[in-house]
Parts: structure tokens; C-alpha cells; sequence
């Protein structure tokens, strides 16, 4: 089975979706880091992020191994390194570009296609997996989402300023939701789960039911 949850940065996506993956007992696929991960070797191998066909090319020639644990890009760990805020602030140009996206969401259907998988990401039940059994968005009001990001960045040593979070933030959302090909958009067919004054654990028992009633669904 597939469940696909996406929805704008910073709603808790990923948290909840490692949880619920766990609960379920099914693999949890964080597409995001994927993005990332080309973002960083553009950087990394100083491919300028106005070269679209440099980036295309780039996408195509590494080699992203997704584990539980983390991430490498031809063999190297940059699980941490694709968290660091100058990659972020970077993505933009490599989720925009049609041919690296079209790249990534060939990988991801490899990679689901070997079991139960939570997909986490903003196009999941749009493009990558439309037929996906359970579809899940996942948002949350700006202010909410923001902190949250400045939270996740304490708990990893780095700092970050609200305010400049915010806007980032905002920049990043409308470019997700603007982008040609694999836009930030709600599938028709997705169970909409506002999380602004839920916890976490409130997040993830109530995805669980979600997909607990689909189970039972397709069982009768
Ligand atoms: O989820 P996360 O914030 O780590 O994703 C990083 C960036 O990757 C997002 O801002 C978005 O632009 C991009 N992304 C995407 N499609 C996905 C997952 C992430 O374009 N499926």
C-alpha cells in the first residue's frame, strides 16, 4: 500500500510521516531530501543553478541511495548536509527544473515499488503516485510553520530568525505551489489534516486512522 502525504514546508510532515510510518510498519520515503541531495551536488560540483540542462544532466548521472538511516550521493553521506540552510535557500531552481523532477519521481517509484511505503513530499499524490491508495495533505497556518522550522533547526545546533524564516518560507510556498510541473496542489481525492493545534502524536493517531479505515475499506 501507498500513502502519500504532502502539503507546504514546515506542517510536520516529515516527523509525522517517519512516525506513522513506523506505527503501520510500513518504509518511510522522505522526497524532499531527495531535492536536496541534487541541490547539494550542484553546489558541491559547482554546477551553476541557472544551468538547466547542467542540472538536468547532474540529476541524471548521480547515483541517490535512500536508506532509513539517511541518504548518499554517490557513496557519500549527506544526511546532515542537505539540512544546512544554504541548501534550502538553494532548492528553487532544482525542484523547478521538469527533467531532474521527472528523474526524481522515477526513482521514487523504484523505490516504492517494493512494499508498503509512506511518500512524503508535495507532489506524491498528484504526480508520483496518483493512484496511491491513501492520500493525505498536510497543512498548517504560516506563523505555526515557521516556528516549528525554528525549533527543528535548534534541535540540530543551528540557529534561525522567525522573521526571516517566515518570509523564506513564504517565498518557498509560492514557488511550490507555482511551479510548472509538479506543483504544490491538493489531489482531488486527499483527506485534507490541518495541524495547527494538534501535537504530534495527535498528527499521527489520527493519520493512522486514516489509513486504518482505508485497510478496512479494501477489506470488505
Ligand atoms: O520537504 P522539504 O522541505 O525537505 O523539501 C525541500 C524542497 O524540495 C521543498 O521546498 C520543495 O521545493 C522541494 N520538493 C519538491 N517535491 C517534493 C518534495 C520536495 O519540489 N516531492
Amino acid at each position: 500500500m501507498i500513502v502519500t502525504i504532502d502539503g507546504p514546508a514546515g506542517a510536520g510532515k516529515s516527523t509525522v510521516s517517519r512516525l506513522l510510518a513506523a506505527e503501520l510498519g510500513f518504509r518511510f520515503l522522505d522526497t524532499g531530501s531527495m531535492y536536496r541531495a541534487i541541490t547539494w551536488a550542484a553546489l558541491d560540483r559547482q554546477v551553476p543553478l541557472d544551468d538547466h540542462a547542467g542540472l538536468a544532466a547532474l540529476a541524471g548521472a548521480v547515483t541517490i541511495v535512500v536508506t532509513d538511516q539517511g541518504l548518499t550521493v554517490d557513496g557519500a553521506d549527506v544526511t546532515r548536509a542537505i539540512r544546512d540552510p544554504t541548501v534550502t535557500r538553494n532548492i528553487g531552481p532544482v525542484a523547478d527544473n521538469p527533467e531532474v523532477r521527472r528523474v526524481m519521481v522515477e526513482l521514487q517509484r523504484r523505490i516504492a515499488s517494493d512494499g508498503d511505503y509512506v511518500c512524503e513530499g508535495r507532489d506524491q499524490g498528484t504526480v508520483a503516485f496518483p493512484n496511491a491508495e491513501c492520500k493525505i495533505y498536510l497543512t498548517a497556518s504560516p506563523e505555526h510553520r515557521a516556528q516549528r522550522r525554528v525549533g527543528d533547526l535548534a534541535e540540530r545546533g543551528l540557529s534561525g530568525d522567525y522573521e526571516t524564516i517566515l518570509e523564506e518560507q513564504m517565498a518557498r510556498d509560492f514557488r511550490d505551489q507555482n511551479r510548472a510541473v509538479g506543483r504544490l496542489q491538493q489531489a482531488p481525492d486527499a483527506i485534507v489534516v490541518d495541524t495547527d493545534n494538534l501535537s504530534v502524536d495527535e498528527v499521527v493517531q489520527k493519520l493512522k486512522q486514516i489509513v486504518q479505515t482505508k485497510i478496512a475499506g479494501r477489506k470488505s
